[in-house]
């Protein structure tokens, strides 16, 4: 079966385009390359030992999009393709919606049109925003987004909802994202940062190789156990499993008609300074950091309850914290050779 993966070079994209083909799935990529690079392929035809195709285009050309589905037969598509820095959103909303929400319209119009019915959409935590209690499941009441990027996951979750209730024929899953982190085993393929990373785990092994002078920990005085926010840090190789479970229980509906959305986290909530203390544990070093003023914009604390993932997706995380710092650590070591 074939699926197109949009975003398919970039850091989840890639992870899955390999766990689909190990699932046996006939994954086809697209992607425009603004946010990836083009060796992300030769890395994944190492790992799966052939190439993969893939295609060079932007999920809003409507052309080009019509093309791909004229040619390949598809089963499904998994939605990667987005534009995802927080803050970026904030200085530039417009691209933002134009980009995200755009792509998402046009693909689904697309598929309407050539009968293709799975839909896997990459959607994010961000849409519960600070959550009223913990840990959130899937029926936690989504909040006011906290910035343009995560309003789009929102609207794109509900554009989805309404094509479903439309009785367009279309079956559809929206994978709610926590942190992902880590890099394949293989360290062939990891997480790319373009300039200054603004996620934690990426600044965090730049600092420990010597890219960064060092980390910076924004904000001690949060109400938690050692006063830095708690997240749900997932390794992406689990993340990755998640997408074939949903394609998997697509493939099995046998309703015209079929929407539902899953946490995909590990259930465990950990502190900063937790993860910090880890990876400087796993992989035997001490880390430069200190401790800064809060960022804005973040939350306190989300962690996500999967019990509905795994008793619905059949899916579960398998791999450990230490596991997700010891590939990302192993990724970043490689990458700075
Ligand atoms: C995690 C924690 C920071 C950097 C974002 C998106 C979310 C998802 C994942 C796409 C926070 C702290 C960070 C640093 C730090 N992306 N931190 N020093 O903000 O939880 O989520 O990425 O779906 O949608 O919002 O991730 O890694 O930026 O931050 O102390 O240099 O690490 O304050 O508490 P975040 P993050």
């Amino acid at each position: 079966m074939k699926i197109l993966v949009t975003g398919g070079a970039g850091f989840i994209g890639s992870h899955t385009v390999v766990e689909l083909y190990q699932s046996g799935f006939e994954p086809i990529i697209i992607d425009n390359f603004s946010n990836s690079e083009e060796k992300v392929l030769e890395g994944i035809q190492s790992i799966i030992g052939k190439s993969v195709v893939c295609y060079k285009a932007d999920c809003n050309d409507a052309e080009a999009l019509r093309q791909i589905f004229q040619k390949e037969q598809l089963a499904g598509v998994i939605h990667f393709a987005a534009s995802k820095a927080v803050g970026e959103s904030v200085e530039k909303p417009l691209m933002y919606y134009e980009n995200n929400l755009g792509s998402t319209v046009l693909l689904l119009k697309i598929m309407r049109e050539f009968g293709v019915k799975n839909f896997v959409f990459s959607s994010s935590c961000t849409v519960y925003g600070q959550p009223d209690s913990l840990p959130v499941t899937e029926a936690t009441p989504r909040q006011e987004a906290a910035s343009p990027y995560g309003n789009t996951k929102r609207i794109c979750e509900d554009i989805i909802r309404d094509v479903v209730v439309s009785k367009a024929g279309l079956k559809a899953i929206a994978l709610r994202y926590f942190n992902p982190i880590g890099a394949h085993e293989s360290a062939v393929i990891g997480e790319l940062p373009r300039g200054v990373p603004s996620n934690l785990v990426p600044f965090l092994t730049q600092a420990a190789v010597g890219l960064r002078e060092k980390l910076t920990v924004f904000g001690s005085d949060y109400n938690t156990p050692d006063g830095t926010c708690i997240r749900d840090f997932i390794h992406v190789v689990d993340l990755a499993k998640a997408h074939v479970k949903a394609l998997s229980l697509l493939a099995g509906v046998d309703t015209e008609d079929y929407y539902d959305v899953f946490n995909v986290g590990t259930g465990e909530g950990v502190t900063v300074l937790q993860l910090i203390q880890t990876f400087e544990k796993v992989n035997n070093l001490t880390l430069n950091y200190t401790i800064g003023p809060r960022r804005p914009g973040d939350i306190e604390q989300i962690y996500a309850q999967v019990d509905k993932s795994e008793k619905v997706m059949g899916w579960k995380a398998e791999k450990t914290l230490e596991d997700s710092l010891r590939d990302a650590w192993r990724w970043q070591q490689r990458l700075s050779k």
